[in-house]
């Protein structure tokens, strides 16, 4: 019998997708082959964590959506009540209690391969819904490990692009050494993980972050953080910092839509801060799940 993988990553997808216009069952979902999401990686997608049955944060990921499809010149697939909808529907439909809402934009499809944005063509528009576990993460309890890679993307890692190679290459390269998520690094400097993004503690209990640019992702799950830190009187420094300090560092935390708020125990051979989740990380991931069962009581009230 194999032993229990040490890190669960593989989630499978709710019953129920969407597919442009349609809710269909997963194993009959089709998009084209000239889809340019699949020929070029030529689309964006949000990824939103679903907590008590409801979406949490779910405003600022569809304001990152927009922006990160105005940057590459697409229009939003549909009204936003419906995408809200769709959103819900999947939830309910598929009976998702804790996990996530996956949803992708591509520029859609003409019958051919030609680089330029195709005329007229439609977005394609795709959602699943996967339950996962958050709350009780048993990841929390005990912290994860990063492995360092070099950060080889390219410059506009502010918009959220389906086109995920690096990472896929990063992230398989921290599982083949034993790691949940790898820490980035670029010129020296921690840019992020490879579906994460990633902050430390000081010893005087200032929160560490690199300011947003071109270079990381405005991560949704680190602004909540933010802002949570902010309201219980954590001073937050934005600056780079290097992967010696993150070593260094007593406490270490990633931040994601799918992890949330998750304390990081080892880096490659370093362990962090003994090798046991800290009090800061640890209150912090409290605060996160309080907020978001705040905005899940908010949500069925409104919706009920
Ligand atoms: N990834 N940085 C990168 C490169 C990411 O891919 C992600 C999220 C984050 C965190 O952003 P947020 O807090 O808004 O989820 C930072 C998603 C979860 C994914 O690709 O699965």
């Amino acid at each position: 019998m194999s032993a229990e993988p040490k890190y669960k990553t593989a989630f499978a997808c709710a019953p129920l997708v969407y597919v442009n216009g349609d809710y269909v069952a997963a194993q009959d979902a089709k998009i084209s082959i000239f889809d340019r999401g699949f020929l070029f990686a030529d689309g964006v997608y949000e990824v939103t964590a679903v907590i008590s049955g409801q979406l949490i944060d779910y405003a600022p990921h569809i304001e990152r959506l927009k922006r990160s499809l105005r940057e590459l010149g697409m229009d939003m697939p549909c009204s936003d009540d419906e995408l809200e909808k769709i959103h819900r529907s999947l939830i309910e439909k598929n009976g998702i209690d804790e996990g996530l809402v996956y949803l992708q934009v591509t520029r859609g499809s003409e019958n051919g391969r030609n680089f330029p944005f195709p005329a007229g063509a439609k977005p394609s528009l795709v959602l699943f819904a996967q339950s996962t576990e958050l709350s009780e993460d048993p990841k929390a309890e005990t912290g994860v490990a990063l492995a360092s890679v070099p950060d080889i993307r390219w410059e506009r890692r502010d918009i959220k692009s389906v086109a995920l190679l690096a990472q896929v290459l990063a992230k398989q390269e921290a599982k083949s050494r034993g790691a949940f998520e790898a820490v980035m690094t670029q010129d020296g400097y921690v840019t992020e993980g490879g579906s994460s993004s990633l902050g430390f503690v000081k010893a005087d209990g200032t929160i560490v972050l690199r300011p947003f640019s071109n270079a990381i992702l405005p991560s949704i799950t680190r602004q909540a953080v933010t802002k949570l830190a902010d309201q219980t009187g954590v001073a937050i420094e934005e600056r780079l910092f290097t992967l010696d300090e993150l070593m260094g560092a007593s406490e270490v935390f990633m931040a994601s839509a799918t992890a949330l708020v998750m304390p990081v125990v080892k880096i490659d051979d370093q362990r962090i801060g003994g090798g046991q989740p800290g009090p800061v990380v640890r209150k912090l991931r409290a605060l996160y799940f309080e907020m978001a069962d705040q905005q899940a009581r908010e949500q069925s009230d409104a919706w009920s």
